[in-house]
């Protein structure tokens, strides 16, 4: 999988569809979709017309979904890939992801009560995850991952399964090193993508602190971005690389489209990294919260195994 993709939750159907194309005509071979983020008819015209007009070839491109909360009971896995396929306008994706370890009522995209959840003892992950194996056997996806998992969770579901995820994707930038799951993916040999790489100031205000500290204005991120006449958001993209994951930033913006990619040429030296490191107090943009609302199967500490 190229390291390197862009991001498209909360890229607008009117936005995503230029986005796309900037990025693939700036070398860009990497997207990362998802039905909930509700744009992947957008996403899919913007590939497929890629793809006529000869600018890229499809197996040239790396097209990562991911299968949404409310159709984890295993007859709903291949119907909700099926509609992701047809919407991306695709034969097959490259990796198919368990969006969250959190199973909801067929139909419901985001919980308002207790009884939106499913629970375990209705569809266990690993249920879940072998709808997802059969996938790969039919061919319909080459690959299977999971996102949002703990150290615990992908532990369980490695003990229960045979086909072990090839992916978890998760938040990790500066602010959020996650070092226990590097080691533990190191462990594994499991590859690990980093979203919201670089904070994901864009997201909605109801996800966010009053007091949240504001990634792309660290002074020690801003510091180092001048030292190499590059931007922060540049700093924050190759220091994922450097640490060996993948990154996915989002931009509907084709000036960051273009800046980011750059990131890629640029060195970050040991003492940068050092630096960096110096950065974390464990601050997740995305808590989660509606997961672990009161009644829900879910806890805080059970979510994040923590
Ligand atoms: N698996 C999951 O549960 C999960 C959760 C969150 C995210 N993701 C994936 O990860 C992707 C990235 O995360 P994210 O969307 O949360 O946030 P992000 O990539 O951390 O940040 C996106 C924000 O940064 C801005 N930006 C992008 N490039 C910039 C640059 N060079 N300079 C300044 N600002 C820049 C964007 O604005 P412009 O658009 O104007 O450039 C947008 O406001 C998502 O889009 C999605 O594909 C997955």
């Amino acid at each position: 999988m190229p390291l390197f993709g862009l991001g498209t939750w909360k890229s607008d159907p009117g936005l995503v569809y230029d986005a796309v194309q900037v990025a693939l005509e700036a070398g860009y071979r990497h997207v990362d979709c998802a039905p909930i983020y509700g744009n992947e008819t957008e996403v899919g015209q913007a590939l497929r017309d890629a793809f006529d007009n000869g600018g890229v070839v499809r197996d040239d491109v790396w097209i990562t979904s991911k299968l949404w909360n409310d159709a984890h009971r295993p007859e709903d896995v291949r119907p909700a890939l099926e509609e992701t396929l047809e919407d991306l306008q695709l034969e097959t994706l490259d990796l198919y992801l368990m969006h969250w370890p959190v199973a909801l009522e067929p139909g419901i995209d985001m919980p308002e009560s207790p009884d939106d959840f499913l629970s375990p003892d209705d569809v266990s992950i690993a249920d879940t995850w072998h709808a997802m194996e059969a996938l790969v056997d039919e061919g319909l996806v080459r690959h299977i991952g999971v996102s949002n998992f703990s150290v615990p969770k992908l532990r369980t579901l490695m003990g229960e399964v045979d086909r072990a995820p090839e992916m978890n994707q998760i938040e990790m930038h500066p602010y959020l090193q996650q070092p226990e799951m590097l080691e533990f993916a190191a462990e594994q040999g499991l590859p690990l993508t980093a979203y919201s790489p670089l904070g994901s100031k864009d997201r909605p205000d109801m996800m966010k602190a009053e007091d949240e500290p504001v990634l792309l204005e660290d002074p020690t991120i801003v510091e180092i971005a001048e030292a190499h006449d590059a931007s922060p958001a540049q700093v924050l993209i190759s220091w994922a690389l450097h640490r060996g994951t993948a990154v996915i930033p989002k931009s509907t913006t084709p000036a960051h489209i273009r800046d980011n990619i750059a990131a890629t040429e640029l060195e970050l030296s040991d003492a940068e990294m050092d630096m960096i490191a110096d950065l974390d107090r464990h601050r997740r943009y995305l808590q989660g919260d509606i997961w672990t609302m009161e009644g829900s199967p879910h806890t805080t500490a059970s979510l994040w195994g923590e």
